[in-house]
């Protein structure tokens, strides 16, 4: 199947997306603990001269209530445009979805930055929250459906390479800010602000997106559809390639009317209902792995391993949502090679291995000293890279790839509303987790990592390489029968690999 460069910029301009999502994980936390401006601002620090461990602040009882707020109003937000967006990227479409999300993302982030109140400010978490979670969901999407089957893990993993640039650019931007500005309210809303940016690059790409190819003929739109698809192919509408890929969608389209409805009781059925489960576990265990524990506390972490937050709350972070940005890389090019279910495989037996080396070294590191520390931290970098190759990328394709037409934004909005409600169990969860049983919360996630590969290996078949149309078979769903230049023992030597 031809590929072409229009195809991998609209998958670039789609994973724009995939920029603000990163960004906001990346920017919250260092907000958060701008005492002397945010802080005082909105009533939860408060200057205390008295004070001479720290900086000169101090914080109210309501502190952790609003911080904690302040999170969970945006994770929430993201949950419900998850739920949304299983309706709308149906509806509206998947480009469009896409433009409502981005648009939502530059009102909730204008709402915070000009935020004359605390309520003002969790009004514009949520509406964030909902362009982030709208986004999370319809990026991916949109990506397999425009990507040729040979490349369609490579491009959706686009989106991850976005959502790292994001988290490392964030990083960045505030420790400039926090060196360079002066102590004013303008830092906070600098930081929070910068995100407009990348906001309005979202909006503005979507003007010159085509549609999904795949959504306009479920619609009956084949002439746009065709055309479309060509273009991402590189080649004429006569070209017999495009013909023969069109004819495929369109066939099984067909065949799928005569299965099913496309309803939310189809998620349920046999041969579907497996798929739903896939994605959720998979989403869970993303989650379980304890990457936004690391990304979230990073600064508080390197605390417990003995050095101090002025010494390493800024390159630490840098250092490793550097890492986290590069270890994408060879997940983009593993997957479409070593496939799907080997990549998962490898990341959960090296992600445990560096979360219990973590635990362990931090452990020594509080009876032996600095030594340990550095290796404590080498070893988060060492976690980083495992979960940035594997299971950051995977995930997301493999949910965005599963499911027939029909049911495949209802499917993968229900994976994508597993990610953020772990995401968000965790951002409420770890800090108490981590005051109850210290740094054997490493050990913890590192445990539940390797439980996520023994779920890959007896559970998860190998999708790499089956067009979208063919993966019913696999799944064991009522097959669509109808003629592909790939046969029936194609899909069954794929699966017996699995
Ligand atoms: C996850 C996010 C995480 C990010 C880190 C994504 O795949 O879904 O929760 O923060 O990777 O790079």
């Amino acid at each position: 199947m031809p590929s072409s460069v229009y195809n991998y910029v609209v998958a670039f301009g789609a994973a724009f997306g995939g920029l603000l999502f990163g960004y906001e994980i990346g920017v919250v936390g260092q907000v958060l603990v701008m005492d002397s401006t945010f802080g005082q601002y909105f009533g939860i620090a408060y200057s205390d001269p008295a004070n001479t461990k720290d900086d000169g602040w101090s914080r109210y009882d309501n502190y952790s209530d609003v911080t904690g707020n302040v999170t969970m109003t945006f994770l929430l937000g993201c949950l419900a445009g998850a739920a949304i967006v299983s309706w709308m990227a149906d509806f509206l479409g998947r480009k469009r979805s896409i433009l409502v999300g981005g648009i939502l993302f530059v009102i909730g982030v204008t709402m915070q930055v000009a935020a004359p109140s605390i309520a003002v400010l969790y009004t514009g978490r949520v509406i964030g929250g909902l362009g982030i979670g709208i986004l999370s969901m319809a990026v991916p999407l949109f990506i397999a459906e425009t990507a040729p089957t040979h490349l369609r893990g490579r491009m959706v993993t686009v989106q991850q390479l976005m959502i790292t640039i994001g988290i490392l650019i964030a990083s960045i931007i505030n420790a400039i800010i926090i060196k360079t500005s002066p102590e004013t309210n303008l830092r906070w809303r600098l930081a929070l602000g910068m995100q407009l940016i990348p906001g309005v690059g979202v909006v503005v790409c979507n003007v010159f997106m085509p549609y999904s190819p795949r959504w306009l003929a479920n619609r009956n739109r084949d002439s746009e559809a065709i055309k479309i698809l060509a273009r991402l192919r590189g080649v004429s509408i006569e070209d017999a390639t495009v013909q023969a890929e069109f004819r495929e969608i369109k066939e099984s389209i067909e065949m799928e009317r005569q299965i099913g409805t496309g309803s939310w009781a189809e998620l349920l059925k046999p041969g579907i209902r497996n798929r739903v489960v896939f994605a959720v576990m998979l989403q869970f265990f993303q989650q379980w792995t304890g990457i936004n524990f690391i990304l979230y506390y990073l600064p508080n972490l390197i605390v417990l391993m003995g050095f101090t937050h002025d010494q390493a709350d800024i390159p630490f972070a840098i250092a490793n949502n550097f890492v986290n940005m590069v270890g994408t890389f060879p997940g983009m090019y593993l997957v479409e090679r070593s496939g799907r279910r080997a990549l998962l495989l490898w990341g959960a037996i090296s992600m445990a291995f560096f979360q219990l080396f973590t635990c362990l070294m931090v452990g020594l590191s509080q009876s032996h000293g600095s030594g340990f520390s550095w290796l404590a931290v080498f070893s988060i970098f060492g976690f980083t890279l495992s979960f940035a190759s594997t299971w950051g990328p995977i995930v997301w394709v493999y949910q965005s790839e599963i499911f027939p037409l029909r049911v495949r934004a209802k499917g993968t909005g229900v994976g994508t509303m597993s990610n953020w409600a772990n995401n968000a169990i965790i951002a409420k969860v770890s800090p108490k987790l981590t005051d109850a049983i210290d740094y054997k919360v490493y050990a913890l996630f590192g445990g539940l990592a390797l439980a996520g590969g023994i779920f890959v290996k007896f559970f998860i078949p190998e999708t790499k390489n089956l067009a979208l149309e063919e993966l019913d078979t696999l799944f064991g769903a009522e097959p669509l029968v109808h003629e592909t230049n790939k046969t029936s023992a194609d899909v069954e030597l794929v699966k017996e690999k699995a």
